[in-house]
């Protein structure tokens, strides 16, 4: 059977610790060549910049090959069928790495592939970012285990997967979003169930100062996400109240960090220079990606 990293829970929660243990490993300096000899496939047909630099870098720090493919130059499910993709990938390459649009379309890749399937991004979930989330968190409070955590913004792709791998390793996440921009009613009773037995949580607010009121962390992404630009005036009005300023994080507990999975939009999600205040450790989850990606790759290749 193979592997597929498709949802955070496609993992069990007792298995992401040890991913993040591993991925400060690699950070440290361990070195690995599990993917010496293989090809990763990286198609994505939305815009990246971390996501493929990071599993690209990743890739070849593993000792593989990465072969990228920018948007147009596929067209999944247009020029040619999800399922012809997923096989003529997997005849060639050893690992494939996903980015587009509805959920379904990933999951019809992974019925069709016999290679592991990663989730680079859908609309409904972003499992690596929220790897590379928990390690950051990790690194800063020694633990996930108990720590509260604001995310305020559109209950989207990357809350959905922060909710999962935060409950799954016994913390609590809040998310503060604006009515219409709610986290799926399933994946907040998702989280929860996912999270039980480590004690987690996931919460949904209206308030963001009823959210931050004691984090450890406060979380933020952009209000509108790729494929909804259209959408943009209309949310520049319904999250108007959810910026993440130096006023909120000063509600937060003492020692609030403060994330953002970027791009950020200054002047929107966040104020003008708070990707750069001393509470900011964006950039240092930016890198985790690298790390965190590389342990994902060497478990899914190993199991
Ligand atoms: N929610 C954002 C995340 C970007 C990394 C989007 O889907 O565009």
């Amino acid at each position: 059977m193979v592997n597929h990293f498709l949802k955070l829970s496609d993992i069990a929660p007792e298995e992401i610790q040890p991913i993040l243990d591993r991925a400060i490993a690699l950070k440290s300096g361990a070195t690995s060549n599990a993917l010496a000899g293989k090809s990763v496939a990286i198609l994505f047909e939305k815009p990246s910049l971390r996501t493929k630099l990071s599993f690209w870098v990743g890739t070849e720090k593993l000792g593989g090959n990465p072969v990228h493919f920018a948007p147009e130059e596929v067209g999944l499910g247009k020029r040619e069928p999800v399922a012809d993709v997923a096989q003529v990938m997997s005849r060639m390459s050893d690992v494939a790495v996903i980015r587009t649009f509805e959920q379904s379309i990933i999951e019809e890749f992974a019925k069709n592939a016999s290679i592991p399937v990663i989730n680079a991004l859908t609309d409904a979930e972003h499992p690596c970012q929220a790897l590379a989330d928990t390690q950051t968190i990790t690194e800063q409070l020694g633990s996930v285990k108990g720590a509260n955590v604001a995310f305020i913004g559109d209950g989207n792709n990357v809350a959905v997967s922060l909710g999962y791998a935060v409950a799954g390793l016994g913390g609590h996440l809040t998310v503060a979003s604006p009515d219409g921009y709610t986290v799926p009613a399933e994946d907040l009773e998702g989280a929860n169930t996912y999270g039980a037995a480590a004690g987690g949580s996931m919460k949904q607010v209206t308030s963001p100062q009823e959210a931050v009121a004691n984090a450890d962390i406060v979380y933020t992404d952009v209000w509108t996400s790729m494929g909804q630009e259209a959408e943009t005036a209309k949310r520049l009005v319904d999250f108007d109240g959810y910026q993440v300023n130096p006023g909120l994080l000063d509600q937060a507990s003492v020692n609030v960090k403060f994330m953002h999975d970027l791009p950020a939009h200054p002047g929107e999600e966040i104020s003008h220079g708070l990707l750069y205040d001393s509470r900011s450790v964006a950039f240092d989850q930016a890198e985790n990606r690298l790390w965190a990606q590389a342990a994902l790759m060497e478990k899914l290749i190993q199991s």
